[in-house]
């Protein structure tokens, strides 16, 4: 199997997520209801799955070793391309949550907001996935030897290994920081 393999399997999943995304945001137009605990599990999908799971596997591995080759100037491009979409997404996340808050403390929140930022999260997942499947990756993988493909898909593995332990170190961290504070 080629990197881009796992990569694409885990595409097909972020693509179901985020149309649950568009879907979310016609449910708050038509009601005017955030529904908190759904949004908030969106949020760590974004930021558990979709941007520390499959963006670091891209940015730290594939994309880390591609740097590394003689790339054409366009493939370079559609590289920053890419890393850019992810910086955008991160932001979007970071204030998608940052919107919850109010919701959180029982107050009413900026309504319109999230269902912009549901919609625009949607709108770039799908174009993104699309450039990458389609165009990017299968140009990326003729810069790979079969040694380095699979040397990177021992890598990937061990990435995903390592997450779990990180997700619950933070976790923990989390949990000690929001006990220090009611103190
Ligand atoms: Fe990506
Ligand atoms: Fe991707």
């Amino acid at each position: 199997m080629l990197p881009a393999g796992p990569l694409m399997i885990e595409h097909r999943l972020i693509e179901r997520a985020v149309s649950l995304f568009e879907k979310e945001s016609e449910v708050i137009s038509s009601t005017g209801e955030v529904n908190l605990p759904l949004l908030s599990d969106m949020v760590d999908f974004m930021r558990t799955y979709a941007d520390r799971c499959h963006h670091g596997k891209e940015e730290e591995i594939l994309f880390h070793l591609l740097e590394t080759k003689d790339m054409t100037e366009e493939h370079r491009i559609m590289m920053t391309k890419l890393v850019d979409d992810h910086h955008r997404s991160r932001a979007l996340t970071t204030s998608l949550n940052d919107l919850l808050i109010p919701f959180r403390q029982g107050e009413q929140g900026a309504v319109e907001e999230v269902i912009k930022i549901l919609q625009t999260l949607s709108v770039i997942y799908l174009d993104h996935i699309e450039r990458e499947d389609k165009h990017f990756f299968p140009v990326a993988m003729k810069y790979l030897s079969k040694e380095e493909c699979d040397t990177m898909l021992d890598q990937f593995k061990e990435f995903d290994s390592k997450l779990i332990h990180e997700y619950y170190k933070m976790e923990v961290g989390r949990i000690k920081s929001t006990l220090e504070a009611k103190k």
